[in-house]
Parts: C-alpha cells; structure tokens; sequence
C-alpha cells in the first residue's frame, strides 16, 4: 500500500473513494473553503499527543514548539493539555500570549534574538531565556539591569561529536546553535558572575526528525552527562534540563515510525539515574518537539488547475506549490528530494494509472509538490492532498513569493469544520507583523 493510503487508513477515512478528515469529506471543505488550503484533525492531534504523553515518565514537562506551527487554535489546544511553549522569536512570543500562554510556561531558544526581543519577554517575565552565546548572555544582563528584573537563563549546549542524529543536523559540528561543550566551563563561571542572571538549566537540541529511538536516548544521556558535570561545577541542584525535541514522523517509504514503547523503557532508566544524582534529584526534566505532536494532523489540500505533456513527461499543475509547503517540494534542507505522501483525494479507490509530476504555480523548476508519483488517471479540478503537512509546512514556506493569496487553515473536530485562519494577502501577514513591532514598542 502506497504511503498516502496508509494514513488515510491510520488517522482518516474515506467513502465512495473520497477522503474525510474529522469525518468531513474533502470536497465539502474544499468548496467552502476555496483551494489550496490547511486542514488539521484533532482525532490525530490526540492520538499524537497521547503517544507522546503515554511514552515520558510522568516528571518529564513537554513544550510545544510554536515553530513547527504557529497557529492559535493549535497552541491553545496544548495549553489545555497543560502544555508549555518553546518560542524562537518575538512574533512567536506574541502569538503563545496571544492564545493566553502563560509568561511562565514560555521558553525562548535560538541564535540572533535581538535586544528589543529580549526586552519585550523579560518585561512580560519569560519562563526561561536559553542562552546561545556570550554576548547573548551579556545583554540579557545589560536588560535585566536596565529593567530591575533577574533573568532566568539556561545554556544551549552544542554538545561534542557522539549522540548526533536526525535529517538535518544541528549540534556536535560548529553551528550557530548554542554554546560548544568543550568552552562550557568558562562560560558557566561568566555567567555565574551575574546577579542579573537566574542560572537555571541546560537545554540540548542536536537534530529533527529524528526516527531511531536510541539515536534520542543517547542524546539524552549525554544531556544528562551534561547536567551532571554543570550541576558539579554549580555545587547546588540544577531546576531544569531540557533535552529538546527532534522525534520524527514517518514521511517517506522506508520511514518506520518512532518506536515509543523502547523510547518509554529507555526513558525510565534514564529517570532512574537522573534521581539517583543528588544534585539532579528534583531537576524537571523536558521536551519541546513540534513535528512529532503536528505533523500528521494536517493536510495540505490543492486542486489540479492544469494538465500537459512535455517531451513525453505528464505534469500535474495545481493551485497550491511550494510557496505554501516549501519542505513537499523537497526545498526545505534536503539533500534527497522525496515526494511527501500524496494522493488524489476523491479517487483513492481508482488503482494508480499513471505517473505524473505534481507542480505548483510558480516560475521556476523548484516549484514540484511531487516527482514521478503513481496516481490514477487525474483530471483539471481534482483534489491532491499532500499527507504529514502540520509540522514545518505552512510556517516554513516562502509565503509571499510570487504574491499569491496566503492559504487558510480550517480545523476539524467531531465533524465540524472550523476556519482557523482565513486566506489573507501578503500584505495582510506583513500588517500582522508590522502590527506587533508597535504593539512592542
Ligand atoms: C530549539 C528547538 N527546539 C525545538 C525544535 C522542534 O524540533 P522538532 O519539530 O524536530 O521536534 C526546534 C526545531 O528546529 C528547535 O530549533
């Protein structure tokens, strides 16, 4: 069975050969909503999040991160799951308010956070600031002062060559993430020498998509190997240590899905040796994945707008392309272009017939959402539906290249259907932004 039609028979369901997501059949929501479009399923949102919860031991904490998709309905659906929020910007600090996130349960990561950013979140009293360098630390101390608020701080390691995985790479080689392990010390002293500085934790993210359950149990223990040596050097308790996120979901034909009953027994040891530290004994240990808990809930739906035939090659063209879903169109850091599961949503009945390219609006050749997939026979104003599109997929895209309308978001819950986010113009998300530099200011 193909990779599409799998997860239509895991997460969704289908009648007379047409799709339905929360029970809704595709070609309503496609004709109330207009193509292309987002859709998310909460049925899969919480079979994910079970999953997710039902493999940590119950002292490990869990922080949606916004990144992998920023939208509202999304976030206060984990903060009614008593979830906290990991945040890489200010406009991303603004929409966890926004959706009635706590300060407190918020966690601010990633390299270049500019001083009005770091003023806006200390002012709001931020959960944590996870520092990614020196100077970084410098002026969240300068801030701090200036404000008359002590900042609470935990260091991103970029931990040393071992434990490293995940498609795209993000520690143990020289990156602009974190602090390198082997200058930590000298670090931890400078940081230690500030009164402005709450030093609270260690904080590790060394990969994403990562689907081999020992590759993150090592880095979890070199996270902890982590924290034993900085809680040593502290002589006193660490409260935090985050070991970030990175679990994947499986995208492409090999891909096998994380295996959460190893990663759960892995999990327990690694507990067990976290409490039998004295300085780690009360250490709240925590995640912050994004694209294991979104990922499989959405669906990027987009109608063929045209068919042709060059040099003896059949192309799909459709409404949607990679200025909405950069990563389907394999331009999102992959060395290897694979076709994300795809199908023509009302004949997933039809046996394939053909072997198409799928590509979308925009002029140039990266524009493809699929290479030489089988299909059935397509016609103009079918509905192809791009699989595993929550995570990485809207909130990573080019949305302004080739100003297109931006694409909405609809929710679907008990079979109900819900616009989450309307279908704006560019000029629309740029007001929204430039809207929240005054808000700031
Ligand atoms: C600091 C940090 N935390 C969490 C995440 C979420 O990663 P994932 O979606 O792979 O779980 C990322 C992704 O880039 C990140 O950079």
């Amino acid at each position: 069975m193909n990779s599409a039609l799998a997860l239509v028979e895991r997460y969704f369901s289908a009648t007379g050969g047409e799709l339905r997501i929360g029970g809704m059949p595709v070609s309503i929501l496609a004709a109330r909503y207009g193509t292309p479009f987002f859709v998310y399923d909460r049925q899969v949102l919480d079979h994910k999040w079970s999953a997710l919860r039902g493999a940590l031991p119950t002292e490990f904490a869990i922080s949606y991160s916004v990144k992998a998709n920023p939208n509202g309905t999304l976030l206060r659906y984990f903060l009614s799951k008593g979830c906290g929020l990991e945040v890489a910007s200010g406009g991303e600090f603004y929409q966890a308010l926004a959706a009635g996130c706590s300060p407190r349960k918020i966690i601010f990561a990633g390299p270049g956070k500019t001083e009005p950013e770091l003023e806006y979140v200390l002012k709001e009293g931020i959960g944590e600031i996870h520092l990614e360098s020196l100077l970084e630390a410098d002026r969240v101390a300068n801030i701090s002062e200036k404000l008359g608020v002590r900042a609470r701080v935990a260091l991103r390691v970029n931990p040393s060559g071992e434990a490293q995985g995940g498609a795209m790479r993000m520690g143990g080689k020289p990156v602009p993430f974190g602090i390198d392990e082997e200058i930590l010390e000298a670090v931890l002293d400078r940081l230690l020498s500030s009164s402005w500085l709450d030093f609270r934790g260690i904080h590790l993210f060394a990969g994403t998509q990562i689907l081999d359950y020992t590759l993150l149990l090592d880095q979890y223990r070199k996270g902890l190997e982590i924290a034993r040596k900085v809680a040593g050097r502290l002589k006193r308790p660490l409260y935090t240590l985050d070991f970030g996120g990175g679990l994947g979901i499986p995208y492409f034909s090999n891909d096998q899905p994380l295996d959460m009953a190893g990663l759960r027994q892995g999990l327990i040891e690694l507990m067990e040796e976290l409490r039998s530290e004295p300085l780690l004994k009360g250490t709240q240990p925590m995640v912050e994945p994004g694209r294991f808990l979104v990922g499989e809930a959405g669906v990027y739906i987009a109608r063929v707008n045209d068919i042709k035939v060059s040099r003896g090659r059949k192309f799909l063209i459709t409404d949607g392309g990679m200025h909405h879903h950069l990563a389907a169109s394999g331009n999102l850091g992959q060395t290897i272009k694979r076709n994300y599961p795809v199908a023509l949503l009302c004949r997933l009945d039809s046996e394939p017939a053909e072997t198409v390219d799928v590509a979308g609006p925009l002029c140039t050749p990266l524009d493809v959402l699929a290479r030489s997939v089988h299909l059935p026979k397509a016609e103009v104003g079918d509905l192809i539906g791009v699989f595993q599109s929550g995570a990485y997929a809207r909130s990573a895209s080019p949305l302004g290249f080739l100003s297109h309308p931006l694409p909405p978001e609809v929710w679907v819950e008990a079979g109900q259907d819900y616009l989450i986010r309307r279908r704006g113009c560019y000029e629309d998300y740029l007001q929204d932004l430039v809207q929240l530099s005054l808000d700031r200011a």
